[in-house]
């Protein structure tokens, strides 16, 4: 009885003591992310995207708020620094990190490192740092507004799928490209940033995308997961929307975003999507572009969208056929490269209803999926598709 006494008084004591101690750590510090269990700074390599007028985007992402910069400059020395401000604030005290480099000489090589320092304290009254790294220093080439020659990997519907992209990867190991195309369903329902840059930072890996930039396109599957709308921050796309147009060298680009593969009214879609509207926005574009100088005067014109207008089958939803086909087939154009059926497909001209030659690309199994090279030599555009095992599908002049 007595020994049950002093046990009870022992356990009183511990107990208050342990909720002493508790609450003395709860209220002496707010709990910050302890640097200590990351040992670097960085959680992913820094990308390139849009190296459109004499400028090229940045990115990385770092494991704690951070301020970011870029020294950058044409020789290893570097010499110069960008950062992001809105209205003369840096953007600090982040972890993903998005810079635009500006008033770049086209056609110039650029050397660069990724700067990060640690932000312990981002008060009212007082800022702390901590630790500062830097990432190894790559280069890049910006295009030359002059030249004609140019090689790129066009990806599509790999669906996050890294076995497919390795291996596609290895049939074009001995290809020097200059810039990466993902047409669409690469990244697809994305639940969060987590989740999305799973597969992003193991293809920026696979394809040096901290020196090769990359465009990604939208897909119909980008558009879908409970991140989708979050993608748009780590996308830089060309003029700052999901479609528009760009010369590398005397070869224009025009990108189309089709949208959804269902009507906006399908109940999937929560009556949040409005691709009716953004279609038509691109008639007007399309009418525009085709007047533009750059696309009028270009010596090759390459469009790329992810859902083809020809070569769906007769029951697919197909709005942008109706909408854009009488345009397009209008405008001379040298080559269409689609992705979405998952099905490798080559129509000629006249073959669907259209008067210029259209390639879709296959999907990520490893019966069906393709990697493009689309190069231009001189005045000759050649696109050789291969298939996962090596296979070319496809090598023609265009
Ligand atoms: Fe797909
Ligand atoms: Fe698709």
């Amino acid at each position: 009885m007595k020994i049950n006494k002093i046990n009870k008084v022992l356990f009183l004591v511990f107990f208050l003591t342990a909720q002493l101690i508790s609450a003395k750590n709860f209220t002496a510090k707010p709990i910050a992310e302890d640097s200590t269990q990351h040992q670097s700074l960085f959680k992913t390599q820094p990308f390139l995207q849009n190296p459109i007028g004499g400028a090229v985007t940045i990115s990385f992402f770092t494991n704690l708020p951070t301020h970011g910069w870029i020294e950058f400059g044409t020789n290893k020395e570097l010499g110069q620094k960008a950062v992001t401000s809105i209205g003369g604030q840096t953007v600090a005290n982040v972890k993903h990190h998005k810079i635009r480099l500006k008033n770049l000489q086209p056609g110039a090589t650029y050397f660069y490192r990724a700067c990060s320092r640690e932000v312990l304290n981002y008060a009212a009254y007082k800022k702390e740092f901590g630790k500062v790294e830097y990432s190894e220093t790559f280069s890049f080439t910006l295009p030359d507004n002059e030249s004609e020659d140019f090689t790129a990997l066009i990806f599509n519907d790999l669906h996050k799928k890294r076995r497919t992209l390795h291996s596609l990867m290895a049939q074009v190991k001995d290809v020097d490209y200059d810039f990466v195309i993902y047409n669409g369903d690469c990244i697809d329902d994305p639940v969060n940033e987590e989740h999305a840059l799973e597969f992003i930072t193991y293809s920026n890996e696979q394809v040096n995308a901290a020196e090769k930039p990359v465009f990604y396109l939208r897909g119909n599957h980008e558009i879908r997961g409970a991140y989708s709308v979050g993608l748009n921050d780590i996308f830089d796309y060309v003029g700052g929307q999901t479609f528009g147009a760009f010369n590398w060298g005397d070869t224009r680009f025009v990108l189309l975003d089709c949208g959804e593969d269902k009507p906006d009214s399908h109940p999937v879609y929560g009556g949040l999507n409005n691709f009716e509207e953004l279609r038509n926005t691109q008639v007007d574009f399309l009418k525009a572009e085709r007047k533009n100088k750059a696309f009028t005067q270009a010596e090759k014109r390459v469009l790329i969208h992810h859902i083809p207008i020809h070569g769906l089958g007769k029951k697919s939803y197909a709005p942008c056929t109706e909408l854009w086909s009488g345009i397009l087939n209008d405008s001379k154009i040298s080559l269409a490269i689609n992705g979405h059926t998952h099905r490798f497909a080559y129509h000629k001209p006249a073959k669907r209803d259209n008067n210029y030659p259209v390639v879709i690309g296959g999907g990520y199994k490893d019966t069906d999926a393709t990697v493009m090279i689309l190069s231009k030599t001189g005045k000759t555009l050649n696109l050789k598709v291969l298939a996962y095992d090596g296979k070319v599908l496809l090598d023609d002049n265009f």
